[in-house]
């Protein structure tokens, strides 16, 4: 396997692992990067409030992942992008999630956020507040735990809290790896969660900003590839995993 190190930022990166998009084709995964299941798991209200990972798939050095949604082998890719003409153009910026992001300046924290990226995850907001309000008050050290645990677990790093006082962003610890979200709550399945800094590369050959938090579609109808836009869920999106039942 390839050695685990640390960028600039404190991201981990598995050196010698990356994700290319293939141009009207799937996602080709390189570097061993495990995969798993991540399901999210809601409270009694319906609101996002956890993950749960299962059904580790058996490691592969090398393997390519279903980008248009309509695969019979999913979530490996069968060649049927192909078949069906599958139109895979990338439409996402290729810009700096910093240049895209707006500031909400709160009292302990200061929060960036791109909503070009939400994948309508929906860790946000909940029974205790929502994210830019708990940034708001975040001198309350309740709200302030409450405002990172929530933009720690937005899997498209559509927001992204910093300590106000040092800049620094407040990240979670991520392993180089890949979830495929699975959201029972709306009976639906979700997109591809690219974790802890690993290179993703665009059809072109240019490389998008390294970020240790990124969701990609595998329902082939966002409108932001190759990131997710939410639209799995006006889709119906379902890979046929059985949490869904
Ligand atoms: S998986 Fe979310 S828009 Fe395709």
């Amino acid at each position: 396997m390839a050695a685990v190190s640390k960028d600039a930022t404190g991201a981990k990166k598995d050196d010698g692992a990356s994700v290319k998009v293939v141009k009207d084709g799937p996602y080709l995964v390189c570097g061993g990067l495990p995969l798993a299941k991540d399901v999210i798991v809601a409270d009694d209200d319906g609101s996002s409030v956890g993950w749960e990972s299962k059904d580790e798939f058996p490691r592969r050095e090398t393997y390519a992942l279903c980008r248009c949604g309509r695969s019979k082998g999913a979530p490996f890719c069968d060649g049927t992008h192909a078949k069906v003409g599958f139109d895979g153009t990338e439409t996402a910026d290729h810009g700096k999630f910093n240049d895209r992001a707006e500031i909400i300046k709160g009292q302990d924290l200061s929060l960036s956020d791109d909503r070009s990226l939400c994948a309508l995850a929906r860790f946000c907001h909940n029974q205790k507040g929502n994210v830019w309000g708990l940034t708001e008050k975040s001198g309350d050290p309740t709200c302030k735990e409450e405002a990172i645990r929530q933009a720690c677990n937005c899997p498209a790093g559509r927001m992204v809290e910093h300590d106000k006082r040092t800049g620094k962003p407040i990240e979670p610890e991520l392993e180089p790896s890949i979830g495929l979200i699975e959201d029972p709550e709306k009976h639906v399945s979700g997109p591809i969660f690219l974790k802890g800094g690993v290179p993703l590369e665009s059809s072109d050959g240019t490389l998008y900003e390294k970020r240790n938090r990124v969701t990609l579609c595998r329902c082939g109808a966002s409108r932001n590839k190759p990131f997710c836009d939410g639209s799995h869920i006006g889709a119906g999106f379902d890979d046929g995993d059985d949490s869904l039942d």
